[in-house]
């Protein structure tokens, strides 16, 4: 019954949840734009490269065929012209006939069309340069020519890339975390603002209503809706209350009248019988207006009007007063009730009200709990919580039927040879709601504890 369950940890929101999603697509789209980019940027260098080394190779061919003076003094005299590209003659040994770099059999093998290779691979390059990209143009004789270019911007443009990318990653990344924490955050604050209010409702407080932010937003327009439902409900609950006390009100006036009547004509008629069948008829009235009376007290209560009495009440003396009252009659009805009651307990509240819903659990004990032969009082605190418990050994109440029996005038079939009408649980709940508690029935296997709890923080 009671609004609570454990706080749930923020990374587990609806809105955390929404921003990893939105976070994961962020991600994702700032990789693809990574990717064209690196595959442009190396395409661009690669194309200018691959142009240059092709150009330079096509006119080495040309010069091979009109000086006759073959590959290795053609590589010679090119590279005496200077221009900056990398020429290397191998001969059908590997070894290096002319040229300015090489590359070992291993690189030499792998090296069909363009291809960019890395120095670490074997290649003898000047001590600056750390990649090449080129051709190999394999002759007939089995000389092999390799044509290429210094490919050192084109690593440096992709570590450039790579950088940017880790940089950019990484700032989506916090950015979005940080994000999705802080709409958590806000998420988790406003849903526990409407669950602190609805559990207040539910405490009893239908005035109570879910603070609405200006923003207009959807948890604004839930709030808003929850209002309307509850201004509903209020009405709704207002107008049975108003009702029931209504009727109960305007009976009992007819009812007392006719009590009068009863007595007066008691006194007037005389004859055999008579005496007692007005007895019997004021009896049923009595009892017409005992349920009336506890109808208006109840309707009363439920209307929280006796709030404004609320005063410090010690709970713990108006226990111990009520065990030491009860305990006599508990004896002569063959039940020890012994009393564990922690000292100090105090809330704001209505004695007489707190005290009547005692007695009429220990009334319940007394009528109902057939063969009992113990009834425990408890009472302590816990943190802003007073619980305070009403046990007895006695044959209990089906489990199903333990929230049927607050509603009112519901009575068990065994109660039925037992005077009352079904009311008193439903004046004890009305009294625990009044003070912002509630009360529960549970197994004490055998028997029946009536728990009830009161939020001391909840006070006004
Ligand atoms: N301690 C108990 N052991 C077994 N049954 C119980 C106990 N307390 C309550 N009940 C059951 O719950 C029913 C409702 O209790 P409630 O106090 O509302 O009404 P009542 O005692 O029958 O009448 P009233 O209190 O109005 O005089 C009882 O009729 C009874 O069947
Ligand atoms: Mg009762």
């Amino acid at each position: 019954m009671w609004l609570e369950g454990p706080a749930r940890p923020l990374l587990r929101t609806a809105g955390f949840r929404l921003a990893l999603r939105s976070l994961a697509l962020s991600l994702g789209g700032a990789a693809l734009v990574f990717v064209i980019i690196h595959h442009a940027a190396e395409s661009i260098w690669r194309e200018q490269i691959d142009a240059t080394v092709g150009g330079a190779l096509t006119d080495i061919l040309s010069d091979i065929q009109r000086n006759q003076q073959g590959l290795a003094q053609n590589v010679r005299d090119t590279m005496a012209e200077g221009g900056g590209l990398f020429y290397a003659d191998i001969g059908p040994d590997g070894t290096l006939q002319a040229g300015n770099f090489s590359a070992p059999p291993a690189v030499l093998a792998r090296w069909t069309g363009a291809r960019t290779f890395r120095r670490r691979e074997g290649l003898m390059l000047p001590p600056r340069v750390k990649a090449v990209r080129g051709i190999a143009h394999r002759f007939t004789d089995g000389d092999t020519l390799l044509i290429a270019e210094n490919a050192d911007p084109l690593l440096a443009t992709n570590a450039l890339i790579a950088r940017s990318f880790v940089a950019v990653f990484g700032t989506i990344l916090a950015l979005g975390l940080l994000s999705g924490y802080l709409a958590a955050r806000t998420e988790s604050r406003r849903v526990d603002a409407i669950a602190t209010t609805l559990r207040e409702i539910m405490n009893g407080d239908l005035s109570r209503r879910v603070p609405v932010g200006p923003a207009g937003d959807e948890f604004d327009r839930l709030a808003a809706g929850l209002n309307a439902m509850l201004q509903r409900l209020q009405e709704l609950m207002e107008n049975l209350r108003q009702v029931t006390a209504d009727i109960a009100h305007d009976l009992r006036s007819p009812l007392a009248r006719l009590r009068e009547h009863l007595e007066l004509s008691r006194r007037r008629f005389t004859g055999p019988g008579l005496p007692q069948m007005f007895d019997e008829a004021l009896a049923q009235i009595d009892q017409a207006l005992d349920i009336f009376a506890a109808m208006l007290r109840i309707a009363e209560v439920e209307a929280g009007t006796r709030r404004s009495h609320f005063a410090p009440v010690s709970l713990s003396d108006l226990l111990e007063a009520l065990a030491e009252t009860y305990e006599p009659a508990f004896a002569t009805a063959g039940i020890a009730l012994t009393a564990d009651i922690q000292a100090g307990l105090t809330l704001r509240g209505d004695k007489d009200l707190l005290q009547q819903m005692i007695a009429n659990l220990l009334d319940n004990v007394m009528l109902h709990a057939a063969g009992a032969s113990f009834a425990t009082i408890r009472a302590t605190r816990t943190g802003q919580r007073i619980s305070l418990e009403i046990a007895d050994d006695g044959p209990g109440i089906p489990p199903e039927q333990s929230t049927r029996v607050f509603q009112r005038f519901v009575r068990l079939d065994a109660a039925r040879r037992h005077p009352g009408y079904g009311l008193g649980l439903s004046l004890a709940a009305a009294i625990a709601a009044l003070h912002g508690g509630g009360i529960a029935l549970r197994e004490n296997r055998p028997g029946l504890t009536a728990v009830i709890f009161i939020d001391v923080s909840l006070e006004s």
